[in-house]
């Protein structure tokens, strides 16, 4: 990924970001995906007055892209207004870890820093389909401690 594309997709991300529905944390985070066609989706964190059913932006610009039919990313831009760098939440890692394994993940704030981070750092030893359906390839089973 070049400097300036990167750069782009950070801009685009924090466009997005003042989308936020925020009203309780009034923490506002903007994501921007890029399919490998080079088309842009873009989120935005979208909370509800139950709490539990707030999504995150990374999540939102996912869904969009998926449900636009969209399966091949290549990067994903994350903007907060944060000193330290705010990386996705474990329940994104997740969702970027099934359906944008290969992206770059590029996190922003607003005083243009930035880091590229992979969900492979981010999310060691994930679990997906794999386990499902018996095809996990992954260290060797630990001997049994149990005792009978
Ligand atoms: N949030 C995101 O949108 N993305 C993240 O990576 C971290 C958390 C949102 C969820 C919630 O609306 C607010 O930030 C505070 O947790």
């Amino acid at each position: 990924m070049s400097e300036e594309s990167m750069q782009q997709l950070i801009e685009t991300a924090k466009s997005a970001r003042l989308r936020s529905i925020a009203p309780f944390s009034n923490f506002l985070v903007g994501a921007a995906v890029k399919t490998s066609e080079g088309k842009v989706y873009i989120g935005c964190n979208v909370e509800s007055a139950s709490y539990g059913l707030t999504v995150c932006a990374e999540r939102v610009a996912l869904w969009k892209a998926l449900s636009e039919g969209e399966r091949q990313f290549t990067e994903l831009a994350i903007v907060a207004d944060t000193e330290s760098l705010t990386p996705p939440c474990g329940t994104c890692r997740q969702i970027i870890w099934e359906f944008a394994k290969n992206a770059t993940i590029v996190l922003g704030n607003l005083h243009g820093e930035t880091q590229i981070v992979s969900i492979r750092e981010l999310l060691p030893r994930a679990f997906d389909a794999r386990f499902l359906s018996g095809t996990a390839k992954g260290p060797a089973k630990e001997p049994s401690k149990e005792t009978s």
